[in-house]
């Protein structure tokens, strides 16, 4: 179902008239994209749809929901985590606080990573966990911290490669089990964080386009990784900016591996390959 730019902005319009979301900045190719696929599945015209969110607040959450894409995995991108376990965090060991913000932390998967990482490298009590989302759907997932099995072979791999082997040395290699950090069911298809996991993060709705920080406090390390791919340009410079103001002096960013800082903004940071460093 093809959708024209008018009816675009009608949506958006509509949407911004009747609830705090906007999307007026998304890039128009992935947003409109997005909208058909909320249309065929709701078997719905736009009109329909347009008239529909006006009147049901429900719907309009859930029409939110759906066109904000929360994929995600453990480990996700191992070779940014390995720069983590390797250049960013050896940085910050002498400190006796870490703070890291998730920002758009989808389902948790992110933070647990950075958890279990954390407490391989002796810091996690240490470490002070913001995790934040437009949705809440996928916080309260974030939360219980149990997922498809099924969907999630994968993690496992990720997991030896940033957790047990080292890429700069074959040698040194950790046997750490899987269930010292979260307990797989194969019959009942689980895979769920332990404890000493899930009892600790802070998770909360944020929307990152009108709430900036809303911790009271900044962070050392902020991850923002396969948000902004769906902001515009203006947009994306808006939000770097907000992080710049939210890091410590000798604070970093970490974005999506496909992801780049563009424009006058990068300026304001010192990229080291993946990770950009607060100048
Ligand atoms: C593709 S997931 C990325 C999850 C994780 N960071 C990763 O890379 O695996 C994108 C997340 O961004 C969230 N998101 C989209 N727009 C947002 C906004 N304006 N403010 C906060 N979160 C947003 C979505 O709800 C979704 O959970």
């Amino acid at each position: 179902m093809e959708i024209t730019p008018e009816e675009i902005k009608l949506f958006i319009n509509t949407v911004r008239s009747v609830s705090e979301y906007d999307f007026k900045d998304y890039s128009e190719r992935s947003f409109s994209r997005r909208l058909e696929k909320v249309l065929v599945d709701n078997k719905m015209t736009i009109t329909a749809l347009v008239a529909k969110v006006r009147k049901e607040k429900a719907f309009l959450e859930q029409v939110v929901k759906d066109i904000t894409v929360n994929t995600t995995e453990l480990f996700r991108d191992p070779k940014i985590w390995q720069a983590l376990r390797f250049r960013v965090l050896p940085r910050f060991e002498n400190q006796s606080i870490i703070n890291i913000w998730h920002a758009g932390c989808s389902t948790g998967q992110e933070v647990y990573s950075m958890m279990i990482l954390l407490n391989e490298m002796g810091m996690l009590d240490k470490a002070n966990i913001f995790a934040t989302d437009l949705n809440t759907d996928v916080l309260d997932v974030a939360k219980k911290g149990e997922y498809k099995f099924r969907f999630n072979i994968d993690y496992l791999d990720n997991f030896d490669k940033v957790i047990k082997e080292n890429p700069y040395n074959y040698e040194d290699y950790r046997d750490v089990p899987y269930s010292k950090y979260f307990d797989l069911d194969k019959t009942k298809d689980t895979l769920k964080m332990k404890p000493l996991l899930t009892q600790k993060p802070l998770f909360r709705k944020q929307n990152l386009v009108k709430d900036g920080n809303i911790f009271y406090t900044k962070f050392d390390i902020i991850l923002c990784r396969n948000v902004l791919i769906y902001f515009n340009h203006e947009l994306q410079t808006q939000i770097f900016e907000t992080f710049h103001q939210n890091l410590f002096s000798n604070g970093c960013l970490i974005l999506g591996i496909h992801e780049s800082m563009l424009g006058p903004v990068a300026a304001k940071y010192k990229r080291r390959g993946l990770v950009y460093f607060k100048k």
